[in-house]
């Protein structure tokens, strides 16, 4: 199968030219000006940017988490990636208490096929630390599971103590792992919120007031410290204040390997969502909480300065009626999560390069390049290059996009961005070569998605 892309302005995270490329049987064979080849598909690409297909370094489809599961499983939730811009995801695995990684991998791999439509792997949730735990590290990474989620936050189910985490980050270190951190103290945050509802405080926003921006700050100076004396490489996820990145930021400039995502909804959201009226602001709970509004500008300033190097989403829906109500008369009681996998690409164009904060080519390198990068998936995904898988958007910085959850293809009854327009339009999307969505219609076949194995960890 041959598909010709004529008359497009590429776009990567370092370059920005108009050529032509074919893709044949799913990676790109050829770039260049006016190619002659013949093709079974031409596209005209004028006028439209030809970028990287987007890559969601955080998502969980089917979860099951807080006494239900998120709403999106790995049909729709990648078909809403696809329609958002977005060709490859990693979701998590979860290593239950008592329960092996290979258990973990093969019930996500369930999940996932006859599902994914587009490329997918897995990061490995720890949810303890044990010699066979560490013993399976390397199993799962000869699998190509390279990443492995440790958390200081939620204890009783996923927290883990710090000789745990000091273990793992040293067995990571050891093998090519990167620890993945969600970063919170979770004993404080318990101690807190046992407080709230003693004095009767129930509301959604007491989840934000209890989960303070220095609870998340001490914990990742936490894992920035263990990573240091295990001499590890550490990716801080959803990172969501200014008190966190300068504890990111401040490890970088002493030259340790420290990494870091934020996700839109810290870039665009703020603690104001939690204080609409009735139980709306059950909408936002989430984890980290979204945080007062100076926070944003900081976290849009460490994303052009290298100090933040990835947004994903952290997508984890809930609906409001039947899921987020769990918590109706108790804020600790609300599934965490929010969707967020459809609407990255265009937010992020739109707040980032539409409002001048960022170029294009940092918009590339933030949502396809460095998770590819850091995630061992480079150069096969995260650029356009002879040799890359084709995994394309067609995207026209001329139009604009309505966001709204009567449109949008997330399976969830809300729209965190209900009713803004951002600039910018996601026109078509290629993955491996094939056009799976195309203006309004999906095309992709469930379960066309392949799983990813992953490579260790590199320095970028
Ligand atoms: O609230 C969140 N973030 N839910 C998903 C699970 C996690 O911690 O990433
Ligand atoms: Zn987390
Ligand atoms: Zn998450």
């Amino acid at each position: 199968m041959k598909t010709l892309i004529r008359n497009g302005r590429i776009v990567t995270a370092t370059d920005d030219y108009h050529a032509d490329l074919l893709i044949v049987d799913g990676v790109i064979e050829q770039i260049g000006k006016a190619l002659s080849a013949e093709a079974d598909r031409e596209i005209d690409a004028a006028g439209l940017l030809v970028l990287p297909g987007g890559i969601d370094a955080h998502t969980h489809f089917d979860m099951p988490f807080g006494g239900t599961t998120s709403s999106d499983d790995f049909l729709t939730g990648t078909r809403a990636a696809a329609f958002g811009g977005t060709t490859t995801i990693v979701d998590f695995a979860i290593q239950q208490r008592g329960q092996s990684v290979k258990y973990a991998f093969d019930t996500w791999l369930a999940k996932a096929e006859g599902k994914a439509t587009i490329d997918y792997g897995f990061h490995m949730i720890l949810s303890e630390v044990t010699p066979e735990i560490l013993h399976d590290m390397q199993t799962m990474i000869d699998q190509g599971i390279t990443s492995f989620k440790m958390f200081t936050a939620y204890p009783g189910v996923f927290m883990v103590d710090d000789g745990g985490i000091f273990k793992a980050l040293q067995r990571a270190a050891e093998i090519g792992g990167l620890i993945a951190m969600h970063a919170e103290n979770g004993s404080v945050i318990d101690v807190l919120v046992e407080q709230a509802l003693a004095q009767g405080h129930t509301a959604p926003k007491y989840h934000a007031l209890t989960r303070p921006p220095e609870a998340e700050a001490e914990a990742t100076h936490r894992g920035i410290v263990l990573a240091s004396l295990a001499n590890a490489p550490l990716y801080i996820v959803h990172l969501s204040s200014y008190h966190a990145l300068d504890e990111v930021t401040a490890a970088r400039d002493r030259g340790q390997l420290v990494f870091a995502e934020t996700c839109p909804q810290y870039l665009f959201l703020s603690y104001e969502n939690y204080e609409e009226p009735g139980f709306e602001g059950a909408k936002y709970v989430m984890s980290p909480p979204l945080r007062p509004k100076e926070h944003q500008a900081k976290l849009w300033r460490g994303l052009k300065s290298n100090d933040l190097q990835v947004v994903s989403t952290d997508h984890c829906p809930f609906c409001v009626k039947e899921q987020k109500a769990l918590g109706r008369d108790n804020f600790a009681k609300i599934p965490n999560g929010a969707p967020g996998v459809e609407t990255r690409m265009g937010l992020i164009y739109d707040g980032g390069v539409a409002q001048q904060r960022l170029s294009l080519n940092r918009f590339v390198e933030i949502t396809a390049t460095a998770p590819a990068k850091l995630l061992g998936m480079f150069p096969k995904k995260g650029t356009i290059a002879v040799g890359s898988d084709g995994d394309i958007v067609l995207f026209d910085p001329n139009g604009t996009t309505h966001w709204s959850v009567k449109t949008a293809h997330m399976r969830v009854d809300y729209n965190p961005y209900e009713g803004r327009t951002t600039a910018g339009a996601v026109r078509m999307v290629l993955s491996r070569g094939e056009v799976i969505v195309d203006g309004e219609t999906f095309l992709g076949r469930p379960g066309r998605g392949n799983f990813l194995k992953r490579s260790t960890f590199k320095h970028p």
